[in-house]
């Protein structure tokens, strides 16, 4: 058995009470789905500022009324001390997502992506630090590796920041280390390589590319490539986000505690195969896709050009074993979106 399967049995035979912010989203709703089928007690905290109601919805669609019974929603934002306060009360674990996503957003509005990752993140830490929870897990990002060309990450190898929104998961870092010194507060961030797969927001100006991609082809739409489609991304599918983020409550290593981790597949996809996959992907279900190109146009500013992982931390201290590839996960995340 492995590290994971194990932690499932230990979670459901002695269930514990876990805290998700950024609940509505992409990645919170998934972490929501997993906790409850494992017969957790689960409080969410989100704003709605990207997530949606409709993902809580969906969630609840796929439970027993029991394991939805079992889930507490807060809508208050983590700007407001007094709100993560209320969220991490009785709390063993926190698994904190919400932040602001998104490169481009955030040299639109530095302020704003500032103060919900920044400031937000802050108020986190103080709340769950006061209400002595067991472990702080966070939503870091492989956006800061920044400028540094070397590949595969590594975690202790990294350049300077591209973007406003990695400067924020930088400073969350520091935050997170800060805070294990100076008060003990226990914490783990994964960093995320570019996660995708069911209840992905495919709208708005900063939707991520698979399911933009996808929701543009469905619609008989215009695919744009930023720059020459050689940029390359470790796509890596939820259920291994969703794994990483249980093993690391979880983990008793001491060499895990208060480190950050690399969450991806470790493997190199380019935007030009991405593409490719994905339209092979929907073909059959819209013959309109036939012959259709995507348009190139410049490369986006703050982009890194090129992500991969190197998994071997997490695969060694916390026992991670990515159990999709971009394929599989890619036709489970297509199926859902045509769905
Ligand atoms: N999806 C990825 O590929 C990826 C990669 C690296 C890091 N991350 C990080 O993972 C986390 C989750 O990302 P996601 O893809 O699920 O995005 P998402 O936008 O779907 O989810 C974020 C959630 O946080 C909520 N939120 C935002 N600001 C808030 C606030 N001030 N108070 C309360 N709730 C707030 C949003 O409403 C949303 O439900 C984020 O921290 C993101 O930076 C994601």
């Amino acid at each position: 058995m492995s590290r994971y399967d194990d932690v499932k049995v230990s979670l459901q035979a002695a269930p514990s009470t876990w805290l998700i912010t950024g609940v509505a989203g992409f990645i919170g709703s998934n972490l929501l789905e997993a906790l409850l089928k494992l017969d957790q007690t689960v409080i969410g905290l989100d704003n709605f500022a990207t997530g949606h109601r409709h993902n809580l919805d969906d969630v609840q669609t796929l439970l027993t009324s029991g394991q939805w019974d079992r889930f507490t929603f807060i809508e208050g934002d983590i700007r407001d001390l007094a709100a993560c306060r209320q969220a991490c009360s009785g709390v063993d674990y926190v698994l904190h997502q919400a932040a602001l996503g998104s490169v481009p957003r955030s040299l639109d509005d530095p302020i704003t992506t500032n103060a919900n990752n920044i400031d937000g993140f802050l108020n986190m830490l103080v709340a769950a630090r006061d209400a002595g929870v067991k472990r702080f897990v966070y939503a870091a990002s492989s956006s800061t590796y920044g400028d540094h060309p070397g590949l595969p990450k590594q975690e202790d190898i990294i350049g300077k920041p591209l973007s406003p929104y990695a400067v924020t998961k930088v400073v969350n870092e520091l935050y997170a280390d800060v805070f294990a010194r100076a008060y003990g507060l226990d914490s783990i961030g994964l960093r995320y390589f570019n996660v995708f797969g069911r209840r992905q927001d495919p709208n708005g100006a900063y939707a991520a590319v698979i399911p933009k991609w996808t929701a543009a082809l469905i619609a008989g739409e215009t695919v744009f490539i930023n720059g020459d489609g050689e940029t390359s991304r470790d796509f890596c599918y939820i259920d291994n986000a969703v794994q990483a983020n249980l093993l690391a409550a979880t983990a008793t290593d001491p060499q895990a505690a208060n480190q950050v981790f690399n969450v991806a597949v470790g493997e190199r996809t380019t935007l030009n195969e991405l593409y490719t996959q994905i339209h092979r992907h929907l073909l059959p279900r819209y013959p309109h896709l036939q012959g259709v190109q995507p348009i190139y146009r410049d490369f986006r500013p703050g982009d890194v050009r090129h992500s991969l992982a190197d998994i071997t931390k997490a695969a060694t201290r916390l026992g991670y074993a990515p159990s999709q590839r971009i394929a599989e996960g890619l036709e489970r995340a297509i199926s859902w979106y045509v769905r």
